[in-house]
């Protein structure tokens, strides 16, 4: 892989413009969003595409978001754009929402890990709408992290991961989702009308996404592990996902349940994650708050999932979310960086 002096560029009008030259000289460039950072390359390019991978270390058969910033440009994308998608665009859009549609020759197989179908979204964070416009092309960005590793929600994250394998990062400061967005495929339900499959919950809810058809399916693999071998709709679902370098166990319960079973459990180099200071109330063991709410919890999970690295803790013991709204998304994300290991005192 090349290797690159890896420059931290701000979110003016000029760096957007080094940014996109970048681009357009087939790079690969980190890109702030609403959600998440992403690596962004030219979506048409394959040469560039395979950066992207390279730089990730991604395995080839996981698909890359295509970004866009304007409705005009998905025509060149999508080779059908059923009603239901039509609606969900001009509701959710710019927004946290990917839509999964069949793809049009001009997407390279290796953007869309090789299937037909290709992943679409228009981001609303000003500098990723202001990189594609400059650089005139949709951009395939994949979550700016190593593969495996929790995605970055600042530039530092980026660094970290990135350091000398991407010629240059855009720091447009901390991402207010802090989880990737919602992917959603269509599926006809029978009778005619389409339903939505919900493949990776996010920001934009379930209940969200019933104020455009009643019929909202969960996708099984959002919530338990898929076999090996087994069929997937979204093959992001197979890999290993958001694991720091400790173990990671989710603890089912009350606040008062997680304090006993860390009483019980604790070793030295554990460290808790918590919804709040008063959590493990009274206990000498370290931890890091991740917030109240769901939202607050999104935003600051996977920052919280580095800093437990950081610290060098061998075993995180983690409060379990709730799985309504956007508690579905932080759980969906939490159990994977478990391993699906949850524990019911
Ligand atoms: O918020 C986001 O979506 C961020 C920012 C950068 O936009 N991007 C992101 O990309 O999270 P990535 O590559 O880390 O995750 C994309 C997910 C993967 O789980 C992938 O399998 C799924 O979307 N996906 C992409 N294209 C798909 C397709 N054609 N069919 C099914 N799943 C797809
Ligand atoms: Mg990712």
């Amino acid at each position: 892989m090349a290797k690159y002096q890896t420059v931290m560029l701000d979110g003016s009008e000029l760096s957007v413009k080094k940014a996109a030259a970048f681009i357009r000289a087939g790079e690969v460039v980190g890109m702030p969003t609403e959600t998440v950072y992403g690596l962004a390359a030219d979506a048409f390019n394959e040469n560039a595409v395979s950066k992207i991978f390279a730089a990730k270390e991604r395995p080839a058969d996981n698909p890359l978001i295509v970004h866009i910033s304007d409705l005009s440009m998905i025509t060149g994308i999508a080779a059908e754009l059923p009603q239901i998608a039509v609606t969900c665009a001009k509701r959710f859009w710019p927004g946290p929402l990917t839509m999964v549609l069949p793809k049009t020759p001009n997407v390279p197989l290796i953007t869309s890990g090789g299937l037909n179908t290709v992943g679409v979204r228009m981001p609303s964070h000003p500098v990723a709408r202001a990189l594609i416009d400059a650089a005139g092309v949709p951009l395939a960005a994949p979550s700016a992290n190593l593969s495996g590793s929790p995605s970055p929600t600042c530039a530092a994250h980026v660094l970290k991961d990135m350091n000398g394998r991407i010629p240059a990062i855009i720091d447009g400061g901390e991402c207010d989702a802090g989880v990737e967005s919602t992917v959603i495929c269509f599926e006809d339900d029978g009778v005619g009308d389409g339903a939505i499959k919900i493949l990776r919950p996010g920001r934009i809810t379930a209940q969200m996404l019933s104020e455009v058809t009643p019929d909202v399916r969960i996708d099984k693999g959002v919530l338990h592990a898929v076999e090996n071998g087994a069929k997937v709709a979204s093959p992001g679902m197979k890999y290993k996902h958001y694991a720091p370098k400790a173990k990671v166990t989710l603890v089912e319960g009350s606040a008062r349940q997680f304090a006993i079973y860390v009483y019980k459990h604790a070793q030295p180099g554990t460290v808790c994650l918590v919804f709040r200071d008063t959590d493990i109330e009274g206990l000498d063991v370290p931890y890091i708050v991740i917030g109240d709410t769901p939202e607050e919890q999104a935003h600051r999970l996977f920052a919280a999932l580095r800093e437990a690295d950081e610290t060098g803790a061998a075993e995180v013991f983690a409060r379990c979310p709730t799985t309504e709204g956007v508690g579905l998304a932080v759980y969906n994300r939490m159990i994977r960086a478990a391993a699906f290991r949850v524990v019911k005192p």
